[in-house]
């Protein structure tokens, strides 16, 4: 391709990159403000102001001659009643909520948001919004030294993204995922903006390709679309939690997923066939090692043909698929948008008599050349489309499959510009719009088709549905893994920041493929990442065609047991893990975190890459590099304790920590407790009995809700849960601890409490003293 030559350098191209030509919405004439909108008419357009809760105000830009932007495929918030004081002078408009004031000047209508204490949050400078005539769209953001930008989803390179340069266009990026390659398959072009211990956050509603810009200029970054409307939301923080409830406020929260899908699932471009499926399984059962998922790639099709098994591979799936869910193992079917151009396969029939094909403007079939070959792509922007996809699933319900894998849902079409002809216009459920203007939401479209047609064929239970392209809201609808990375260490580094911002960005069920999927792992590689993986929150081994085997038992038997102890730790966590699920569905908070998120009173941790935490107290600090034995690790203030060893180490320093290959260094804060289990082949196994490992502290209080359901249906929603309250209280001697129960679900287990390092006195539960079962041991 030419750009991948010196072309790409061409002296003509940088004229096209300069921000010229651009007009700027000019000066306040006029407003009217009815139901709760405020429309200001300019010299060159309209600004529209609305505020959606006290805490998120809409900015939108109208030009002359274009709509305003009403069909967000991203937000789910109605807007509510807020009482906004609305106040003008000669000089500036005033809108102010009990959270966020908004200042706009009369003069070339600039915007100025503080928070109630006066601080600036985001203002246009000396620089206000403007655009062409052409379409694109434009503004600038004033920037201080000291800002630090999380989020902007699924990106490489370091966590903190301050100085870099973020373009989102959906693109399938088989080439090596490098610090500079960028767009990935995600947009999310929404952040956390870091200034002095206070956060906002910063959403650009706009699916079309669009450039955030955070290096050009030093006082100011900008935002630049190339097409639709300037169209952006300002949450007011304070913090960077409560950035993250208030943008999935917006835009929707995971769905609580079935319980199996938060287990080790098995991948492979290709298990082709029954026979190797079996062995599969088999070798997992004999091994001991615990599984939840297989994933079945393109091979299964009837020459890719999607809704079709190829029955000479696999002679009868729903035997197989039944087989294997009596061993707790659920089967997960890749299905891709590209359909395959055949007048004899009934969804390419009905797809082109029903009108449901993606067309251009004159009526003809947009066809691009994807595996099946030549091939059709549905117009997911149209409900009706989005409904006969989500229909058609039937076919895979009727073999037992719960789960479903969408791919090459950029889309990803192989040709130059590696995606559909931008000319094509998308139905979007009434308000016709070309590709150029929405390409980035047909993975989230395809997403939402595929998670509610499961979900209606399920009745009642829970879907599951992986996706590699998506949009702002994708996490209402699938999980996320970070597309065709490479057995190279760097990519296992780079996952990292990767996962915690995509956390930061509403996507908390994400993670790579662990053990790399292009190039060939070793042992070491897939050792040390299948630590990592055991708490990324989607955990999958997934490899390419013509690399490697990479499954756990793949490089031999000092390998396969490590592996197989980390798989095994997962299981052992899962109680922890699928409580910060369920609260991560209430509140949209991250499940793996960076260290800022807990800490953001400390310096050290605003670009701390290599380590990260599970829910608030543990901190996971991985070995990412090959034949290294020992890190640097970061503690924050306090004294954390080793999961391992239970040895004391003091935080607010760096520590050297040594870890041999079948160490993943773990460390729980002191004072603080985390909920464990027996590890089990699959998560459907129930338990009897959970542990509290608690780790006391001179002085400490500390408070986590273990949840439990049934783990597979939509019971929870009408109270059949068990949230558990369990309070510890610990003053150096004895430890009191509380549990309030909410809920009906009546779980399985038992709990027990085990207090790490020295004695204590005495155990209390509700104000009552626990006997002592054994040593340090009390049944609660
Ligand atoms: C794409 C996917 C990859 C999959 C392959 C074949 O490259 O990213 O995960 O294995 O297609 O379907």
């Amino acid at each position: 391709m030419l750009e991948d030559t010196s072309f790409a350098i061409h002296p003509e191209k940088t004229a096209k990159m300069a921000k010229e030509n651009y007009l700027e919405i000019g000066d306040i004439k006029s407003y009217i403000h009815s139901e709760g909108k405020w429309n200001l008419t300019c010299t060159n357009g309209n600004v529209l102001i609305e505020f959606y809760t006290n805490e998120i105000i809409k900015i939108e830009m109208v030009p002359f001659g274009k709509n305003a932007y009403t069909n967000s495929k991203a937000v789910v918030l109605e807007t509510s009643d807020v009482a906004v004081q609305f106040t003008e002078n000669e000089t500036e408009l005033l809108f102010k909520s009990n959270t966020l004031q908004l200042k706009i000047t009369r003069n070339a209508a600039r915007v100025y948001v503080y928070d109630n204490n006066g601080n600036l949050l985001t203002g246009d400078g000396e620089k206000g919004m403007r655009y062409k005539h052409t379409g694109e769209v434009l503004c600038y953001q004033t920037m201080e030294a000291n800002d630090h930008f999380y989020g902007f989803g699924e990106k490489t390179g370091f966590l903190n993204k301050r100085g870099e340069k973020l373009t989102m266009w959906n693109s399938d990026v088989y080439a090596p995922h490098n610090p500079e390659t960028d767009p990935l398959y995600q947009s999310i072009p929404f952040f956390i903006a870091f200034r002095d211990g206070i956060a906002h956050g910063v959403f650009f509603d706009n699916p079309s390709r669009t450039v955030i810009d955070l290096r050009s200029e030093e006082n100011y970054y900008s935002y630049e679309a190339d097409a639709g409307t300037l169209s952006y939301y300002v949450f007011a923080g304070p913090t960077m939690k409560k950035v993250i409830e208030q943008y999935t406020e917006l835009t929707g929260r995971m769905p609580l997923p079935p319980k199996w899908a938060i287990g080790y699932h098995q991948s492979r471009y290709s298990y082709e066939t029954d026979e190797e499926v079996l062995e599969l399984v088999q070798n997992f059962t004999e091994l001991e090692i615990p599984l939840d998922a297989i994933h079945l790639d393109i091979h299964y099709m009837n020459e890719y043909r999607v809704f079709t098994f190829d029955y000479n591979r696999f002679t009868n799936p729903k035997q197989l698929i039944k087989q294997l869910k009596e061993k707790g193992i659920h089967v997960i079917p890749i299905v891709d948008p590209g359909v395959k151009e055949d007048p004899e396969y009934l969804i390419y029939q009905e797809g082109v008599k029903k009108g449901y094909f993606c067309k251009y403007m004159e009526g003809n079939i947009y066809f691009g050349d994807v595996w099946p070959g030549n091939s059709a792509f549905p117009d997911f922007t149209n409900e009706e489309v989005r409904k006969w996809w989500g229909e058609k699933h039937e076919f895979y319900k009727e073999l037992g499959i719960e789960g479903i894998w969408n791919d090459m849902n950029e889309p990803a079409v192989f040709n130059e510009t590696k995606t559909m002809d931008v000319k094509v216009i998308h139905g979007n459920d009434g308000e016709p719009k070309t590709h150029r203007e929405l390409h980035n939401l047909y993975g989230l479209m395809m997403s939402k088709a595929t998670y509610e047609g499961m979900k209606d064929q399920l009745k009642g239970k829970r879907p599951f549905v992986l996706t590699r392209a998506g949009y702002s809201g994708v996490q209402r609808y699938a999980a996320v893994w970070t597309g065709d990375n490479r057995s190279f260490w760097e990519h296992l580094q780079m996952s990292l920041p990767m996962v915690m911002n995509l956390g930061l960005s509403g996507v908390p069920f994400a993670g790579p493929d662990v053990g790399g999927f292009a190039h060939d792992t070793n042992g070491e590689l897939l050792a040390r990442w299948t630590q990592v993986g055991a708490f990324t929150p989607f955990f999958r081994n997934h490899s390419a065609i013509g690399t490697l085997r990479q499954e756990p038992w793949a490089f031999g038997e000092k390998y396969r047991d490590i592996i197989k102890k980390y798989i095994q730790l997962r299981y052992q966590w899962l109680p922890q893990l699928y409580s910060l699920f369920a609260e991560s569905s209430r509140t949209g908070l991250p499940i793996l975190r960076p260290l800022v998120l807990e800490y953001p009173n400390d310096p050290k941790t605003y670009n701390l890459n290599d380590q990260f935490m599970i829910g608030d107290n543990v901190i996971v600090a991985p070995i990412l590099q090959p034949s290294v034995t020992d890190r640097a690790l970061y503690l924050p203030e306090g004294r954390w304790v080793n999961y391992w060893t239970d040895e004391v180490l003091e935080g607010g320093k760096h520590q050297l920590i040594h870890a041999d290959l079948d160490v993943l260094p773990i460390f729980i804060k002191e004072g603080t407790f985390i909920v464990n289990g027996p590890f089990k082949q699959n998560a459907g196994v129930k338990d009897n009995q959970l542990t509290i490992h608690f780790y006391p502290s001179e002085s400490s209080k500390y408070e986590f809700a273990l949840y439990e359901d049934d783990g597979e249906t939509f019971e929870y929603e009408k109270g059949n849960f068990m949230c558990k309250k369990l309070q510890v209280e610990c003053n150096g001697e004895n430890i009191y601890l509380s549990i309030t129960d909410d809920g009906l679900f009546v779980p399985t287990w038992k709990l027990q409490l085990l207090v790490h390092n020295g004695d204590c006195k005495s155990v209390y539960l509700n104000g009552k003293k626990l006997p002592e079962v054994d040593d340090n041991l009390y049944v609660v």
